[in-house]
């Protein structure tokens, strides 16, 4: 029952929170492992919409401009839900499979899963994915506050110790690198539109039409603005369901932090050391060298 794992200097780390399960790390108690098997097979309609990120990539985000693409900008859509996620569930949450399979269309849902898990019929290019990534330094730096607050994970001791667990990938979502590599070696089977935290933020307008044509929607200029304006990180925190205030204190201890934390592009220059980007570039390079895109992002 131990989730004892061997890291690569061969020494013992305990991380009580998450089990292996094919080759990925899963949370116990959130996640089961014959539900996430199950996921393959599942009927998929050409109107599903899944949005796939690696942890912390901008999963809610992309959660409220599916919803105020949907709503053609009407905010007031959203506060139908207790939160967002009511809307736009987790794929691989215990429980959400069954819901999946009745729900009517059109049926949205976000998932932080490899590609090996997600269904099957995706590659008959029934459906569309979202996949949003985002610099992994910045995406380490707010895992690292999302532990502090996400209940059903391990509060690490401090910086440096989570830096070596995500280093590790002794973290839900596993490797950031092989979850946009096997990701991003799938994309001509699949319905798939590839965008970055960062393009989101340095042009919001632009990312949001992008978005509304590959879903196939015709918005007036109005409703696209208004669907801009409720994605800010300055209006989206001002929206409870948005900015997941209102999920239970039993998943996220509210006094310890927040999903709507900076919202900036670079934090990692806050928290990194000169030796932690070094040792990170490092296996950027070595991991990303054959990678076919180069990103918008600094590293430096
Ligand atoms: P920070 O911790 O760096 O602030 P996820 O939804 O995948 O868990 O990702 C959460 C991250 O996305 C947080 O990053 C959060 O601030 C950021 N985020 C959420 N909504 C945002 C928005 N409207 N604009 C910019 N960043 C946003």
């Amino acid at each position: 029952s131990s989730a004892a794992v061997m890291d690569v200097n061969g020494v013992h780390t305990q991380d009580n929170e998450l089990f292996l399960h094919r080759g990925f790390k899963l949370i116990r108690g959130i996640h089961d492992p014959d539900d996430v098997d199950q996921i393959y097979d599942l009927e998929i309609r050409d109107s599903d919409v899944f949005v796939v990120t690696y942890p912390k990539s901008g999963t809610i985000w992309m959660q409220q401009i599916l919803l105020l693409i949907e709503a053609k900008g009407d905010v007031s859509f959203i506060s139908q839900a207790g939160n967002n996620s009511d809307l736009v569930p987790w794929m691989e949450v215990k429980g959400t499979r069954e819901a999946f399979i009745t729900a009517p269309s059109p049926r949205f849902r976000v998932s932080h899963l490899q590609y090996k898990f997600m269904p099957a019929a995706l590659s008959k290019r029934k459906g569309k994915v979202i996949y949003v990534a985002r610099n992994p330094k910045d995406v380490l730096v707010s895992y690292f506050y999302f532990h502090k607050f996400a209940n059903m994970l391990e509060t690490p001791k401090d910086f440096n110790d989570f830096f070596e667990k995500f280093m590790m990938d002794r973290v839900f979502g596993g490797s950031w690198f092989e979850h946009i590599k096997t990701w991003y070696s799938h994309l001509d089977d699949i319905n798939v539109l590839f965008i970055t935290y960062e393009e989101m933020i340095r042009d919001l307008s632009s990312a949001v039409r992008r978005i509304t044509s590959f879903l196939g929607k015709d918005l007036t200029e109005e409703q696209l603005a208004n669907v801009v304006k409720h994605s800010t990180f300055k209006n989206m925190k001002k929206i409870p369901q948005a900015s997941y205030e209102k999920v239970s204190g039993d998943l996220l201890n509210h006094s310890q932090g927040g999903f709507m934390r900076k919202g900036t592009i670079g934090d990692w220059k806050n928290h990194f050391t000169v030796a932690q980007s070094e040792q990170f570039d490092e296996v950027f390079h070595r991991e990303m060298q054959d990678f076919p895109l180069s990103f918008i992002w600094d590293m430096r």
